[in-house]
């Protein structure tokens, strides 16, 4: 049952797709206040576990701190930090009473979780302009369905997106591609996909190309599609200010770019220098930017990946002539009125300034609309931009897409990366616990750079996140310029590497249909143990092992030197290893606490008792994977529902994709 509570005037962000009329009265679970703005307050028992908030820092349980839902581009993921690059108002509080919440505001919101007091959970925002959703049932998992009819349809990537893609920030030229597609092919490592960050371009002009190194980029695009290779290629938020250049003029042009208060259009520096921020919330302009994807499918291209779109700005023209001011006293005069720890915080306050996504305004239904009070919805709408024009383009057609700054509803449109992370081990964990919470607001599609973006990978770090990555719907290795060469085959021992990507392909027409059907059945493909044993008390406790899919559990190795890991079993499990020779072993564990023995380039999983799962050959990209007579894992006698269908076209429904086998 969900029962929805409408304060003040809320901004319509069409993240609820469901009509559900407003209630009378008060939410029961907790008090609300609109004393100074808005805020709800309850008390949470001891045992009260809090589950969601999608993109977030910190465990699958999110009680003991306070996160605030602010879409900001954030480099450090270290421990203390409280925005990432989404927001996703969406907790279940599970225990003494358990209830859903959404929260339905499209500017910062703050979720103190048991910080400020142990027992107390309080959200709190500036204006009272809100849909409050709550949500009743009996168990989270049960709550999460429902707020997941409530929400839409997941969005269905392409199959090709589920094979392994490589990226790194840095391939300039089609040598370097050529480099990279034939360490793969050369080294018999599956692959699909080759991400082009931002190099690519003209000068970072979005839909461009770099003429000299990509001449005839179509010819380009078949020769890597040849080798089974898709090509995908960044866009980012901001739209260069040139002369001369088509998307910058027609933009200025029809007033399709954010503007400031005086009316000009408004001016923040990013990659490619001074840029636009097209009106992505102003349906006729976020039409036009969409139709701009075109210029690069109608090359051949068939997926992107949006970034920069928090939107993130690294300063602006204002901005830089006050701090610039400052600066200057100082270095007339060191020991005058501004510290050197001054200078320091406004050179850094450059970056992401609220003063400055205070000064710009977006044109909604004929209103003018100041961004700060809409920030969370930038990247939404700019992946919704491209989503709906891929529609257009071609109806019949998926296209892969994801972003990196979201809210809920765009995960209608496409799925999300979790953005500038470390090569740490805790940032293993860290991918792993935001799983589950992505899930449950919606977000199937996804995936953390393997291997981490910043710092140096060590080849240890890379196996066990890959073998973690198996798993991930996203299964991308991403790093960042200036960092240790992260691509599978510049590591010794290059078979380790094969392997754990081959069993990645021999398992995906099982991941591929766990995936389709959370997605049509509005279900999560990733979740917390308690969802499936809400009975198990010390399953509740569980942070570093998830349930995949309806038949698994997968609990990877995530600390450097260990040569296994202890691992609860909540009932009865088959222990599998991917063994690097390609056979697989089995073995059957009792309930209960185990230790066990993984190697760096063994692949674990569990399958649950009376359940199986379809295994198949390797193959070295998607297309090739043979699904006719595959091998059956786990317990005999026992049946699995896979799901299958071209992976091309949108013919979900079809009976026909669904077949029983047996093992
Ligand atoms: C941002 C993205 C990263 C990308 C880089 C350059 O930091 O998060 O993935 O490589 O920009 O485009």
């Amino acid at each position: 049952m969900v029962q929805k509570y409408v304060y003040g005037t809320p901004f319509e962000t069409e993240a609820v797709t469901a009509r559900i009329d407003g209630a009378k009265g008060a939410p029961i679970y907790g008090e609300v206040s609109l004393d100074d703005g808005f805020c709800f307050i309850c008390a949470l028992g001891e045992d009260d576990v809090v589950y969601g908030l999608g993109e977030a820092n910190r465990g699958i349980n999110k009680r003991g701190f306070c996160y605030v839902s602010d879409c900001t581009d954030t480099p450090h993921h270290t421990e203390d930090l409280r925005s990432f690059y989404g927001a996703h108002n969406f907790i279940v509080v599970s225990g003494s009473r358990t209830f859903g919440l959404f929260v339905d505001y499209p500017s910062k919101l703050t979720f103190d979780i048991g910080f400020t007091c142990m027992d107390k959970l309080s959200i709190t925002c500036e204006r009272a302009d809100l849909y409050l959703y709550v949500i009743d049932g009996e168990t989270p998992y049960d709550i999460v369905k429902q707020f997941r009819r409530m929400i839409g349809r997941s969005y269905i990537p392409p199959k090709f997106a589920f094979g392994f893609g490589q990226s790194r920030w840095g391939y300039r030229t089609k040598e370097d591609f050529r480099e990279v597609a034939g360490g793969y092919r050369k080294n018999h490592i599956p692959i699909d996909m080759i991400y082009m960050d931002i190099d690519y371009m003209e000068d970072y002009k979005d839909f461009t190309l770099n003429e000299e190194n990509f001449a005839d980029f179509p010819a380009f695009v078949r020769e890597m599609k040849e080798q089974q290779i898709r090509l995908i290629p960044i866009i980012d938020a901001g739209v260069k200010i040139e002369e001369g250049y088509e998307v910058y003029e027609e933009g200025v042009k029809n007033g399709y770019f954010c503007k400031r208060e005086d009316g000009s259009d408004f001016v923040a520096a990013v990659w490619p220098g001074y840029t636009h921020f097209p009106d992505v919330l102003n349906p006729e302009a976020r039409r036009w930017f969409g139709d701009k994807y075109k210029l690069l499918t109608d090359q051949g291209i068939e997926g992107f990946w949006n970034d920069m779109n928090e939107p993130a700005i690294f300063y602006t023209p204002e901005g830089v002539k006050e701090t610039g001011r400052k600066v200057q006293e100082f270095f007339k005069d060191p020991e005058g009125d501004i510290s050197k720890m001054e200078v320091d915080a406004l050179v850094e306050g450059l970056a992401n300034n609220k003063k400055d996504y205070a000064s710009f305004y977006h044109r909604v239904n004929g209103q003018r609309v100041r961004h700060d009070k809409v920030h969370n919805l930038f990247g939404y709408n700019m992946t919704r931009a491209a989503g709906e024009a891929f529609e257009r383009i071609d109806p019949e057609k998926r296209f892969l897409m994801f972003s990196r700054s979201s809210y809920v509803g765009m995960h209608r449109y496409g799925g999300i990366w979790m953005g500038d992370n470390m090569s740490w081990w805790s940032h293993i964990l860290l991918n792993l616990r935001m799983l589950p919470s992505l899930n449950m607001c919606g977000f199937l599609y996804t995936g953390a750079d393997l291997g981490g973006f910043n710092a140096d990978a060590s080849r240890d770090l890379l196996l066990r996140w890959m073998a973690f990555g198996v798993f991930t719907p996203l299964m991308r290795n991403h790093s960042a310029m200036g960092t240790r060469d992260q691509e599978c085959f510049r590591f010794e021992h290059v078979e380790d590497f094969r392997h754990i990507v081959e069993v990645r392909y021999r398992l995906l027409p099982y991941l591929y249909s766990e995936y389709m059907k959370a997605a049509l059945e509005d279900d999560m493909y990733a979740k917390p143990l308690a969802f499936v044993y809400p009975r198990d008390a010390h399953a509740g406790q569980v942070e570093d092992q998830l349930m995949l899919g309806d038949e698994i559990m997968i609990a990877p190795v995530y600390t450097q030197n260990a040569k296994g890991r202890y691992v609860y079993l909540p009932e009865e499990m088959k222990f599998v290893k991917f063994m690097p020779d390609g056979s697989i072993c089995q073995e059957t564990l009792p309930a209960g606490h185990h230790y066990v023995d993984i190697a760096l380039n063994e692949v674990p999983l569990f399958i649950r008792k009376g359940k199986c799962i379809p295994v198949t050959e390797a193959a070295e990209y998607v297309e090739a994977l043979d699904t006719t007579d595959m091998e059956m894992i786990g317990y005999p006698g026992s049946t699995y529902i896979l799901y299958e269908d071209d992976g091309i076209h949108k013919d979900y429904d079809n009976p026909a994709n669904r077949k029983i086998l047996k093992a």
